[in-house]
């Protein structure tokens, strides 16, 4: 059953963990909820975590965030592009679709600016982790740079889908900065390249028929066979490749969602044919028992989480002291 596990994992190019798994004690969590997650980290030193996050960590209500995701219905920013008169949702950051027509992109860009936004519990519960020496890396879908302004260390964080942070011009691939695009996109304009005065500047975010930055492919290789716990949070888990990173741990290594609702649950055809590829819930299968979901709001979960390892006076301070530091920050400029 394993040769043909491994046989059939080769053929459709699935990750095959499974070669990895000598390589490293192994460790287990000893009860499938997140009480279980919470003794797994407390029990075992020199732990590295993954954390891996969507757009559902920005879309907190009850702070200035409060960003939209993509694909929740009626508040995700796919059901809400009406006015943009668009052939699909997706076009809006379809590279095709936008050397034809910018302008809906920076229409909706001069709503979503990361303008006013705050980084979530969810974003400075990911910075504890690194304070505390346990983030191996932070893998974010996410263009809206609250990760750098919550204080992850650029060498911490690879962000798969490119960032808002710096942007470059489409034809003579001159850089610029986010205040510069921002000054223009605020003001109507569609930003042009002041070099080669006929490109298009567009922010360095990975739009459809893009590739992946480097910086992905080179570590995704490295960290995630090292990783001893995966903590998803946010995510629809639903666009490639990042979907698919889940896999590339270990076929022992926990896996923490936390999330709305379940996403990336192991499809019927691959259960069938025994390969590793997609979370498994709810079972003790045959690679079953390390898979947690703790379903709800992300940032209650990472509050939940702090607390129980102790850390809950710890992340409510860092996040009072880093939301007075950017109010602070804002009033000078
Ligand atoms: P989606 O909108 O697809 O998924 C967001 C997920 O987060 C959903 O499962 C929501 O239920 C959940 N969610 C929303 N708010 C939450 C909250 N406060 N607490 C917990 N869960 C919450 O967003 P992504 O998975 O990030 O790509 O989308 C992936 C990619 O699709 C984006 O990076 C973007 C888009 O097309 C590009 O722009 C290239």
């Amino acid at each position: 059953m394993e040769k043909i596990r491994k046989y059939l994992a080769q053929k459709l190019r699935v990750f095959d963990s499974s070669k990895y798994d000598g390589q490293s004690q192994q460790k287990t969590l000893r009860e499938l909820s997140l009480n279980g997650v919470v003794e797994y980290i407390k029990e075992n030193e020199n732990l590295k975590i993954i954390t891996m996050a969507g757009a559902g960590i920005s879309t907190c209500k009850y702070l200035p965030a409060g960003i939209p995701d993509f694909r929740s219905p009626s508040s995700g920013l796919y059901h809400n592009l009406e006015k943009y008169n668009l052939p699909q949702p997706q076009a809006i950051f379809d590279l095709d679709f936008f050397m034809e027509n910018p302008e809906p992109f920076f229409m909706l860009a001069r709503e979503l600016l990361p303008e006013g936004f705050k980084p979530t519990p969810c974003h400075y519960f990911i910075r504890l982790l690194w304070e505390k020496g346990m983030l191996l890396r932070h893998y974010t879908q996410n263009i809206d740079t609250l990760e750098r302004m919550a204080g992850l260390p650029p060498e911490k964080l690879v962000e798969a889908h490119g960032t808002f942070h710096t942007g470059r011009c489409l034809k003579c691939r001159a850089p610029y900065t986010l205040p510069w695009m921002k000054k223009k996109i605020i003001e109507g304009i569609i930003p042009k390249c002041e070099e080669c005065d006929e490109g298009v500047v567009k922010p360095d975010i990975v739009f459809f028929g893009e590739m992946l930055p480097e910086r992905f492919h080179d570590l995704i290789e490295r960290d995630f066979v090292q990783a001893d716990l995966l903590i998803i949070m946010g995510s629809s888990l639903v666009v490639q490749p990042f979907a698919s990173l889940v896999d590339r741990v270990r076929s022992n290594c926990p896996r923490l969602l936390i999330n709305k609702e379940k996403v990336g649950v192991q499809d019927r055809l691959s259960r069938l044919l025994g390969l590793r590829q997609g979370l498994v819930f709810d079972t003790k299968g045959s690679h079953g028992g390390r898979d947690v979901a703790w379903l709800g709001d992300c940032n209650t979960g990472c509050q939940l989480l702090a607390e129980k390892l102790g850390w809950a006076d710890e992340l409510r301070d860092l996040v009072k002291k880093e939301h007075e530091r950017l109010d602070a920050e804002e009033k000078t400029d």
